[in-house]
């Protein structure tokens, strides 16, 4: 299993390319299912989560061909997928391959919109809470489907297609919207999703369906209008950066010190991390070609966050943040109210010196003065690269176990850091 060595101390400085966003790929990739048609995505990142959806959807009969590089193709662009299901030959999504994904059961609405059924596994326990698929379930049911739970199988039938409805979630949910809005696209008549999630990623989602023949109307607010088509044709699209990838590198680049530019990174899509930056002392500034962050002598302020669905503060770089604020001057409380237990950093954390007390829901961190390396576990996506922003600033040397956590979520993370100054390497085997 590969390890990452981070020796820490030194500043970040230079220039890091910002990747697709892995939240768009994934569910533009399920988009495929909808169509006979080829849907060319570009901007995809290379990461362990892609090439395992590539092989779920390939088990329905999806085929793949992932280009190779163009002349006058830019060295860090993402890859580029053309994607055909022309015929899809099965429509069960097996345990083996979805209880590795989660996000592997958003085939679920594509498959019934187009085949009128599925079987996909239930996807089970998960690091970081229950995370349930009861409201994605309810969305297709209020479409009309039939659903019926057996051998930890959600199997869902609707011979004679499925049919607009209105459909209010009763929290917000990224993937209940996905596979709501995916379906409905399908559906005969009109469907009305209310407070629906407004992520991003969604809109990028919505503005491909629309590139493909998709009647939709009010992405990036709480109420989305699908008016349903009877089928869908291909399309070219590109994923939009990624908002986690670039606020866990602004989270590293106000840890260590120094200056770094976040290319290609959009500043609307994190508005309100960077404010948090802000707050906790870093400068950022939007450049043509990104969004830059400094910190530059000035220590780091302590802050009150609370995680919120979008435009909030982002439950993704919760853990991010919270090793940001253990090098802070005074104590700061972050409060996580999307996914329960999202906190299995908190330990790993204080093996690296941090002081850091829960209380349900809060966590108040007391800045300390030096953090020290020390070996450490990834436990999730977003927590074990938390570890990795610890360690850049912990004095002497941290080796991070199981990175194959961070490999699901961040493309070259070594090499990006390492090209700002980081000490970091892999250690393989
Ligand atoms: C997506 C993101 C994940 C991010 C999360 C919240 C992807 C691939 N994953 O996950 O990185 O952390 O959004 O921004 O895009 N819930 C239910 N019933 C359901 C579905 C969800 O109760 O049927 C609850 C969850 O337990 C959680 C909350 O709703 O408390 C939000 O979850 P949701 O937005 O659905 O997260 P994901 O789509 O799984």
């Amino acid at each position: 299993m590969d390890r990452i060595r981070i020796v820490g101390g030194h500043k970040l400085h230079g220039a890091i390319p910002i990747s697709g966003a892995k939240n768009a790929a994934l569910p533009l990739m399920i988009a495929s299912l909808l169509t006979e048609d080829t849907l060319t995505l570009e901007n995809v990142p290379r990461l362990a989560d892609v090439i395992q959806l590539q092989r779920i959807l390939g088990n329905h009969g999806v085929d793949i061909t992932v280009q190779g590089k163009q002349p006058g193709d830019v060295a860090n662009r993402g890859a580029t997928l053309h994607i055909s299901a022309a015929r899809i030959v099965d429509t069960t999504a097996p345990y083996d391959l979805v209880s590795r994904m989660r996000a592997s059961f958003w085939v679920f609405g594509p498959l019934v919109a187009r085949m009128g059924e599925a079987k996909v596994s239930m996807p089970g326990g998960c690091a970081i809470g229950t995370r349930p698929v009861d409201l994605l379930i309810m969305a297709l049911e209020r479409l009309g489907a039939e659903i019926e739970i057996e051998g930890g199988y959600v199997i869902a039938r609707a011979r004679k297609g499925l049919r607009g409805a209105e459909i209010v979630f009763p929290k917000v949910t990224v993937g209940g919207t996905h596979t709501a809005l995916m379906a409905a696209t399908l559906a005969r008549g009109t469907t009305v999703i209310e407070n629906a999630a407004r992520e991003p990623e969604i809109v990028d989602v919505g503005e491909c369906l629309v590139k493909m023949g998709a009647k939709i109307s009010g992405l990036g607010t709480s109420r989305i209008v699908v008016e349903g088509v009877s089928r869908l044709g291909g399309a070219r699209h590109s994923v939009l950066p990624d908002r986690i990838e670039t606020g866990t590198y602004a989270m590293a680049a106000a840890m260590t010190g120094g200056d770094v530019l976040l290319e290609g990174a959009r500043p609307e899509l994190l508005q309100a991390a960077l404010d948090v930056l802000v707050q906790a002392g870093a400068e950022v500034s939007s450049t043509n070609e990104g969004i830059r962050i400094a910190r530059n002598g000035a220590g780091i302020a302590p802050v009150e966050v609370t995680t919120q669905p979008f435009p909030g503060f982002p439950t993704d770089l919760q853990a991010q943040l919270m090793a940001l604020m253990t090098r802070a001057k005074g104590t700061s409380h972050i409060t996580e109210t999307i996914f329960e237990n999202r906190f299995m950093h908190v330990q790993e954390l204080a093996r690296l010196g941090a002081h850091i007390h829960l209380d349900g829901e809060t966590a108040t961190i007391e800045g300390v003065e030096r953090l020290k390396g020390a070996p450490v576990m990834a436990t999730d996506l977003r927590a074990s690269v938390s570890l990795v922003i610890a360690a850049l600033a912990a004095e002497g040397e941290t080796m991070v176990n199981r990175v194959y956590h961070l490999d699901r979520g961040f493309e070259r993370l070594e090499e990006k850091l390492s090209g700002c100054g980081a000490e970091i390497s892999r250690i393989s085997g």
